[in-house]
Parts: C-alpha cells; sequence; structure tokens
C-alpha cells in the first residue's frame, strides 16, 4: 500500500493507473477509521481495480466551537486498517498541503442544509463540499462512496457531483447496523446499559413507520405522531427531531410519494442518537 502526501505525487499516481486503463473507487474520510469506514471499503474494493483512502481532518468543515483540534486522530492504527483492507492508496496530506492560502474561492451549499442535523452546523456544508471539490480533483475517481448514516451529507454530495458535472458515480452504503438493529456508531459505547438497550427502540420506530407506508398511510403528520410516540414511549431519551423529506432533495414533502428519507435525532444521557431510513414509496 502507497501512502502520499504531496497533492502532485498523488496526481501523478492517478494519471498513471488511468493510463493502464484502471476504475479509481474512492473513499473519503477524515481517519479514526470505524467498521463504517471498513465497510465502504469493501465495497469500493470489490467494484474498482484501484481503492484510494484519503484521510484528512478539513478544517473548513468544523464550526468556532466544534473539536477540530481534539478530533481523534492515530495514522497509525488507520494505516494498519487500510492495509489489512485491501487499500491501494491513501491520500494523507497535511492542512499546509492542502490549504496553502487562505482560499480565494470556496463551494457555497444553498439547498439541503437548512433541514436535520444541518441546521444547527452552519457552513459545515461549504467546508465538506469544498474539500470534496479539491480532493475529487486530486484523485478523480471514477466512483466515490459515503455511508448512509449521514444522508445530508450524501444528499449534498449528490448536488455538488451534478450541479459541478464531475463524472463521477456517487455510491450511497447501507448503514450498518447492530444485530438489534441499532445503527453502529463510535458513540454508542456513551449509552448507559438501560439506554444501550433502549436504542433498537429507534430503528424500530423507522421500520413501524415503514410498514405503515407500505400499508398505505401518505400523510407525513400521522407517521410522524406514530413515531415519536414509540421512542417516547419506550425510551428515556429526549426527540430532538423526526423529519421526513423528499431524497436526495431534502425538501418538505405534503404526502409521502416518491422516493423519501425519514430521520430521527434522539437524545440520551451523554450521547445524541441519529438514525434514517430512505426508500421509494
Ligand atoms: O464524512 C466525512 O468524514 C467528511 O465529511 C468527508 C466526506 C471526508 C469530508 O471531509
Amino acid at each position: 500500500m502507497k501512502v502520499i502526501t504531496s497533492i502532485k505525487e498523488m496526481q501523478k499516481y492517478i494519471k498513471n493507473q488511468k493510463n493502464e486503463g484502471k476504475t479509481i473507487g474512492f473513499v473519503p474520510t477524515m481517519g479514526y477509521l470505524h467498521e463504517g469506514h471498513l465497510t465502504l471499503m469493501n465495497k469500493a474494493r470489490n467494484e474498482n481495480d484501484v481503492l484510494a483512502v484519503s484521510i484528512f481532518v478539513n478544517p473548513l468543515q468544523f464550526g468556532p466551537n466544534e473539536d477540530f483540534d481534539s478530533y481523534p486522530r492515530d495514522f497509525n492504527r488507520d494505516f494498519m486498517l487500510a492495509e489489512n483492507n485491501g487499500v491501494d492508496v491513501v491520500f494523507h496530506p497535511s492542512t499546509e498541503e492542502m490549504y496553502p492560502n487562505k482560499m480565494s474561492v470556496t463551494a457555497n451549499v444553498h439547498s439541503r442544509i437548512d433541514v436535520l442535523c444541518g441546521r444547527q452546523r452552519n457552513g459545515h456544508f461549504d467546508g465538506v463540499a469544498t474539500v470534496l471539490v479539491k480532493l475529487f480533483n486530486i484523485v478523480q475517481p471514477d466512483r466515490a462512496y459515503f455511508g448512509l448514516k449521514d444522508a445530508q451529507q450524501v444528499a449534498v454530495v449528490d448536488g455538488l457531483i451534478t450541479d459541478f458535472n464531475f463524472p463521477i458515480t456517487l455510491v450511497p452504503v447501507e448503514i450498518v447496523r447492530e444485530e438489534d438493529g441499532l445503527a453502529k456508531s463510535s458513540r454508542n459505547i456513551n449509552l448507559t446499559a438501560k439506554e444501550r438497550a433502549e436504542a433498537p427502540r429507534l430503528f424500530e420506530s423507522l421500520q413501524m413507520a415503514k410498514q405503515k407506508i407500505d400499508e398505505g398511510q401518505r400523510n407525513p403528520k400521522v407517521i410522524e405522531d406514530l413515531i415519536q410516540a414509540h421512542i417516547t414511549t419506550h425510551t428515556s431519551g429526549t426527540i430532538d427531531y423526526v423529519e421526513m423529506y423528499r431524497y436526495p432533495e431534502l425538501e418538505e414533502l405534503s404526502e409521502l410519494t416518491g422516493k423519501i428519507i425519514i430521520a430521527i435525532a434522539v437524545k440520551f444521557t451523554k450521547v445524541r442518537l441519529i438514525d434514517n431510513i430512505t426508500f421509494d414509496v
């Protein structure tokens, strides 16, 4: 496995691979790799000749009160995981390499942001879109892999790829779950034993909602009430939001039809859990 820290060298490596007719699968990450990343890598490994992973903690997507400095970093561990999961090249630039000067042009995301978690993260998706424009130009992937745990990020990347005409296929990858249905997250460890036992009720509420929709219910308010009642009755968590939108546009729906997302966020004592399902009605 190659580790490349320079943009020029990465572009040269990619050019050589492309000259040999190879396809490039790309998994962008901020490191501290977990099972979700490994699922993306395994899928990308199977679908492309070359598997490229970037590890870069992008300062542009952190707000002033967010944890850029304390964001976990462990390159040696990431290196081992990447190597053991069939990665061909890790692109691991420094902040100075990516942002040698203050950017004079940045991406500005206008839609798909003022809902779900994006509502509380002003400027976050501008930072994500800006670094992805750079990474897409450096890595020039045929396919880019993103996890649906962050379905809003997937929606924003979909808009970015379409609006800027990147010749890249976006591959959204399903949420990885524990056996009892709880969406895997490194934050689950912060649940108390009682909360951990309650937490599968979140996914259960989404499944119940889907079943009601499959049976013909089309009113978003009825579905929202059903989810809220299920979570309130069966968990000690406090609901942050239960929202439903057209997907990936993230536009309001008066009636549940077409491709939709149902997303929830629930606060427990020390951790806020998010989950979602996307499906065609
Ligand atoms: O999902 C992430 O880890 C980041 O937002 C991404 C896509 C790597 C951009 O910095």
